[in-house]
């Protein structure tokens, strides 16, 4: 069997990383949203819809663990990020979304940090009118929250540490990582008003 601890130190470009969720740990809290989901859904058709691009690993493994039957599609959010806050202006591109129409609709992000990327989205989407409309994301940041809503379903609360792998990333990078890993904050040069795309 192979092993592949040593594909991984080509991802790490000399960052150092500490893991926070092993790949078995990611694997139980994906089981866990798609039991929850299942519960809510039942045998119901449903249509969920993927933040791009860091909820694209997430979702190849979540609608796996699903029978029932299901459409996917994605949506995109980019923010202008400050030095301290990311209060900047969010846009939303709807233009990949299928018809939502009279559909029931699950809403599918990597992280919900302070929650405007989800609020924006799911206030965008309401216009399209789907019969239902719902939340999840894998991890939730602890005390970083700036809405008043929260996902219908978390796996993992993690500590407010900056993480990437299983589909997040830092400049785009890291996405590939298997399981999810802090960033030390030494190795953090994003900031200022770069792009900061979802
Ligand atoms: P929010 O709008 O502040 O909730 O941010 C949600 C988006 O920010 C997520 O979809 C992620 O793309 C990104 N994000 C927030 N925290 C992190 C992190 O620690 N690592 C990588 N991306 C993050
Ligand atoms: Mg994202």
């Amino acid at each position: 069997m192979a092993t592949t601890t040593h594909t991984h130190h080509k991802i790490f470009r000399g960052d150092s990383l500490r893991t926070l969720l092993s790949e078995a740990d990611l694997r139980g809290g994906v089981r866990q949203l798609a039991d929850e989901i299942r519960d809510h859904y039942g045998e119901q058709p449903i249509t969920i819809i993927a933040v791009l691009t860091g909820a694209v690993v997430l979702l190849a493994d979540l609608i796996r663990l699903l029978d029932m039957p299901l459409r996917i599609g994605f949506v995109r959010a980019s923010s202008y990020r400050g030095q301290s806050t990311s209060s900047g202006h969010l846009v939303v591109d709807v233009k990949m979304l299928p018809d939502i129409r009279n559909k029931e609709v699950l809403l599918l992000d990597d992280i919900f940090d302070t929650g405007r990327t989800l609020l924006n989205l799911l206030h965008e989407m309401d216009h399209l009118n789907p019969a239902t409309i719902r939340s999840a994301a894998l991890l939730r940041k602890q005390g970083q929250q700036q809405v008043a809503i929260e996902p219908d379903h978390v796996a993992f609360e993690i500590p407010n540490e900056f993480v990437v792998g299983y589909g997040l990333d830092y400049n785009d990078l890291y996405r590939n990582l298997p399981y999810l890993a802090a960033l030390d904050p030494a190795d953090l040069t994003l900031h200022s008003t770069q792009e900061h795309s979802a």
